[in-house]
Formats: structure tokens, C-alpha cells, sequence
């Protein structure tokens, strides 16, 4: 009678394990609330709970009950699954021992592993699968688990194995929902954000949050041959902000190259990977994915060292990852159609500016200017001295050659003829005076047909060559200079050729002509290649492409 009345309280404890553990929807605690309950239904003085890995062999968790955490330490590393545990893992049936390390399979027990005897396990499975197991060792007052144990085991587990599955479904819908919100967030700030490296310190950090990765680094091209790390997010990580690395020896290099995203589960073994970033980092494994922007690949994401019990990254963690590459794709693309927008408005505002203080010059200065001449030369008649006609004289020459200056200074600014009869009529006035002026032979030829170039081209054109002209006679000594212009399909090229010492360009600092020939050029999409040697002079030559 007392006997089936304990078997009936048995029951009805399980009964409320199975109640309290559906409402349990962490996959962690619930884990833990199963070992604890398996402990108490049983009577045994451990309990755990292992799961089994993807590949089905060994543990990739291991959570237990009764053993205090300082015990746990000394024990040291948890069992991945061999021994007594593995052959459970292998056959997935129950298993009932009177003593667990006189059995033949048993691995033995790592030091400080407190005694245990009797042994109970059972397989928790899931849709058939083995998800796991039940192991319980030390059953109160040293006796063995009897069948009523394993049969009340086994009914937990049936119980796990559905809450397990809630648990899992719930969790991957949380986490599909902190993805969307994530998502969402880095979407919005698109919209508002333009300060394109608090656009990607927030991608960096959403992404480390979502991939549970140790450190996430953005890394973009800077000039030449440099990678330069723009936002990155990881406990102390903060000095690598700003370092660089090249694209020749670094995996992100040659991920921005390929344009294709990869997954590394073993850094060290990966040829891609340079030493130097794997110090820099400290990485242990990576997910590398491009930027994909309108042309191609203009940057990297990478992720490295997923935090737990596995450093490897996921198919999924993977997508997830390219879903924030392509949001931070278009902020990259976007801030620097900003900056370039702002250069362009700087640009123009410029040449406004220019051709107003030119027509100023020209028109006000240089009337006012001849009509004194016009005086001069008029009150020069009624003179009568030879002394105040030779002083008004001087004076006429005087004001000849500040009208000289003056036109002069316009023509520089700007001059009228761009506007009024298009860049080669311009371009042609400027070659035959800096002819006359500097004493170098000049070529000019252009074959570009009666149509006007958009003003923006003509303008940007004429600046090139301008500074082109300046350049030979500042630093080329140079006797021969050539000035081209032709057009060809899609686009109109411009070369300027002198005969004169040279320079290396890629040893150029300092000057502001050649770096703003290439910004004039960025603006249209234009090209600008630069040759230059001792021997056969500098070569500058220009690409743009015209409607
Ligand atoms: N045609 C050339 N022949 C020889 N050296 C040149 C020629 N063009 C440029 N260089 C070299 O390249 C450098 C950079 O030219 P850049 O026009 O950028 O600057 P800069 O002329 O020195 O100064 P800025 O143009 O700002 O007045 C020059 O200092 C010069 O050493
Ligand atoms: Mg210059």
C-alpha cells in the first residue's frame, strides 16, 4: 500500500516537472531545471544533462546538478563524451549500472572527480534524433536505480524532448526578432545618419550582439595598397580603430577582391590569412563578407571568434552578416556621394565666383581704365610743355600696363571665351599665350567637332590643362609642350606632353595641382594617369566620360 502511494507522489512530481518545465522557454535554464528534476525524481545525489553535437559524437554541453562550483574547477574540463558517456551517445538506450567504473567501457574519472557508483542514463531524443542524455550517478543511501527510475527518467526525457523543441523554436524566433529589430534599427539610422563612421560603429555593434562574435571590424580601402580599419566592436579592440594592413597579404584583401564572402573555421590553417592580422586580432576563426556597393566591392566585414563553447560561425551567422554588409554598403556609398556633392558645390561656387570677379575685372576695372587712357591721351594734346606731356605720357604707360595686368588676372580667373565660344577656343588662347609669355614651343590639337562639352567638362577641362601649363613652367624646364584633345565613344581625352625633366608622381607631397585634378575627375568619373621620367618628360592624361 505505502509503496504505490510513493509511486503515485513520484508520478505526480513528475507530472508538475513536465508543468514547470514547458513554461520554461531559455533553452539554458531549461536545461538546468531538467538535471535538477531528473536529481529529485531518482533520488541521485548527481545529475546531468549533456547535448549532443551536430555531428552526433560528442558533447557540445554539459550541464549538471550537485556538484558545487569549486568542485566543478578543480574537475577541470567537462566531458566531451567518451567512455560510459559515449557508449550512451552511440547506442542511445538506457543504462542502468550497479557500478559505473567497474564497467569495461568506462574512460575512468579525471582527478578530484568526487566517487561515484551507480549510474543511471537515458537518451533524450528529439524527432528521432538523440539530442541527448540523462545521467545520474549516486543514488541516495547507496543503492542501485531501479526500474521505476528509469522508467519515470524516461518519461521526463519524453518531456524534455518536447520542451527542448519549444525551447528552440522560441529562441529562434527571439533571435529572428532581434535580427528583424537590428535590422530595422540600422535601416533607420540609414535614413537619418550621415556621418558614415557612426553608421558603421552601429553595424559593428549590432552585428557583434547578433553573431555573439568577440570582435567585428570594418575595414575599408584607403590609398594605395591600405586596408584601413574604419569601425570596429569587441572588448578591447578600441586601438585598432584606425590601423591599417594591406590588401596584398590580408584575407580581407583578397575577400574584397574576390567579392565573395568566406568562413573560416581555423584561421592558423588558412593560407589566405596573414600572421600579422591574425596577431592584430587575436583571431581564432572568421567570416569575412564584402561590401557590395553599384561597382563592385568597396569594403569588408569581418567577424571573428564566435563567444561559447564553439569559436566556429554558422551558415546563418553568415547571412546574417551579409544582410549588415549590405546596409553598410549603401551608407559607404551614400556618405561619399555626400562628400562629393558638398565638393562639387564647392567646386561650382568657385568657378561663380571666379567668372564674376573675372567680368568685374574686365568690364568695370578695364572700362574704367581705358576711359582714363582716352583722357590722358586727350589732355596729352593740350599740353604745352615737353615736361608735363613726357609725365602724362609715363602716365599713359603706366596705365597701359596695369590694363594689361588686369586683363590679364580676368583671363586667369576665368576667361570669357570658355563661356562665350567653348573649351577649344579657350584652351587655344591660353596655349598661344603661354607661348609668348614663357618662351616654350607649344603644339595645341584638338579634334572635338563643333559641340559644346557640358559646361561642368569644359570647365574641369580647362582648370586640368591650366595647371598642367603651370606645372611645366614651375617645375618641368621643360622646351617642348603638346596639348591634345580628342574624343572618342562615351568620352573626351586630354593630354598635355612636355619634354622636360620629370618627377616621380608616386613620390608627390605636398602641392595641391595634381591632387585636385584628381578630385575635378572623381566628380565627373573621370581618370587621370599620370607618366613621368627623366628621360622623355611628364605625360598628363585625362578621361571623361561625356554623355
Ligand atoms: N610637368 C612637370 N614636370 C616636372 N615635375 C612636375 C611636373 N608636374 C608636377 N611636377 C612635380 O609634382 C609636384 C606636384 O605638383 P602639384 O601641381 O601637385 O604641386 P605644386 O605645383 O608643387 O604646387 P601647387 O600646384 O599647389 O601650386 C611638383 O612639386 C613637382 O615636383
Ligand atoms: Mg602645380
Amino acid at each position: 500500500m505505502a509503496e504505490v502511494r510513493q509511486s503515485e507522489d513520484r508520478l505526480r512530481a513528475l507530472v508538475e516537472a513536465g508543468v514547470a518545465i514547458s513554461s520554461e522557454l531559455s533553452l539554458d535554464a531549461l536545461l538546468q531545471r531538467l538535471v535538477e528534476k531528473a536529481a529529485e525524481l531518482t533520488g541521485a545525489r548527481y545529475a546531468a544533462l549533456g547535448v549532443i553535437d551536430s555531428a552526433g559524437t560528442e558533447l557540445e554541453r554539459f550541464v549538471t546538478t550537485g556538484i558545487e562550483p569549486d568542485e566543478h574547477a578543480a574537475i577541470g574540463e567537462l566531458p566531451r563524451g567518451r567512455g560510459i558517456l559515449g557508449a550512451l551517445i552511440r547506442e542511445a538506450e538506457p543504462l542502468r549500472l550497479h557500478n559505473l567504473t567497474e564497467d569495461a567501457r568506462s574512460a575512468g574519472f579525471p582527478e578530484n572527480h568526487p566517487p561515484m557508483r551507480s549510474f543511471l542514463g537515458v537518451p533524450i531524443m528529439l524527432r528521432g534524433v538523440p539530442y541527448g542524455n540523462f545521467y545520474l550517478t549516486e543514488k541516495a543511501a547507496g543503492e542501485d536505480f531501479t526500474d521505476e527510475d528509469q522508467e519515470l527518467v524516461t518519461l521526463l526525457a519524453a518531456q524534455a524532448a518536447v520542451a527542448v523543441d519549444n525551447a528552440r523554436l522560441y529562441e529562434a524566433a527571439t533571435n529572428w526578432s532581434r535580427q528583424l529589430e537590428s535590422l530595422n534599427e540600422v535601416g533607420n539610422a540609414l535614413a537619418i545618419e550621415t556621418d558614415v563612421s557612426r553608421l558603421l560603429d552601429l553595424i559593428a555593434r549590432r552585428l557583434r550582439d547578433l553573431l555573439d562574435a568577440r570582435v567585428i571590424a570594418v575595414v575599408l580601402p584607403g590609398a594605395g595598397d591600405e586596408l584601413r580599419f574604419v569601425a570596429v566592436a569587441g572588448e578591447g579592440t578600441e586601438e585598432l580603430l584606425g590601423q591599417t594592413t594591406t590588401r596584398t597579404t590580408s584575407k580581407s584583401g583578397r575577400v574584397l577582391e574576390r567579392g565573395r564572402s568566406e568562413r573560416v573555421d581555423s584561421v592558423l590553417d588558412d593560407p589566405d590569412v596573414s600572421p600579422e592580422v591574425t596577431r592584430l586580432l587575436g583571431a581564432r576563426t572568421g567570416l569575412w563578407v564584402p561590401l557590395i556597393g553599384r561597382q563592385g566591392a568597396i569594403g569588408v566585414i569581418e567577424a571573428h571568434d564566435k563567444l561559447g563553447s564553439d569559436a566556429r560561425f554558422t551558415d546563418n551567422d553568415l547571412r546574417i552578416a551579409e544582410a549588415f554588409a549590405t546596409r553598410a554598403a549603401v551608407a559607404v556609398e551614400l556618405s561619399e556621394r555626400i562628400e562629393r556633392e558638398s565638393f562639387r558645390r564647392v567646386v561650382n561656387a568657385q568657378e561663380l565666383e571666379r567668372r564674376r570677379l573675372a567680368r568685374e575685372l574686365h568690364d568695370e576695372t578695364g572700362q574704367a581704365l581705358t576711359s582714363i587712357l582716352l583722357g590722358l591721351r586727350a589732355l596729352e594734346e593740350t599740353l604745352e610743355t615737353d615736361e608735363s606731356r613726357a609725365a602724362t605720357s609715363q602716365l599713359r604707360e603706366l596705365v597701359v600696363a596695369t590694363l594689361q595686368d588686369v586683363r590679364r588676372l580676368a583671363l586667369e580667373l576665368r576667361p570669357s571665351a570658355l563661356d562665350d565660344f567653348g573649351l577649344v577656343a579657350a584652351l587655344e588662347n591660353l596655349a598661344s599665350t603661354f607661348g609668348e609669355q614663357t618662351g616654350i614651343a607649344v603644339d595645341f590639337g584638338a579634334a572635338l567637332g563643333e559641340e559644346r562639352l557640358p559646361a561642368e567638362v569644359e570647365t574641369a577641362l580647362y582648370r586640368i590643362v591650366q595647371e598642367s601649363l603651370t606645372n611645366v613652367v614651375k617645375h618641368a624646364r621643360a622646351r617642348h609642350v603638346s596639348i591634345a584633345l580628342s574624343k572618342r565613344e562615351g568620352s573626351v581625352k586630354a593630354v598635355v606632353e612636355d619634354d622636360g625633366q620629370g618627377f616621380d608622381p608616386a613620390q608627390v607631397d605636398g602641392g595641391f595641382g595634381l591632387v585636385g585634378m584628381g578630385e575635378r575627375l572623381a566628380l565627373l568619373g573621370g581618370r587621370l594617369r599620370i607618366e613621368s621620367n627623366a628621360e622623355s618628360g611628364t605625360t598628363i592624361a585625362v578621361d571623361v566620360p561625356v554623355p
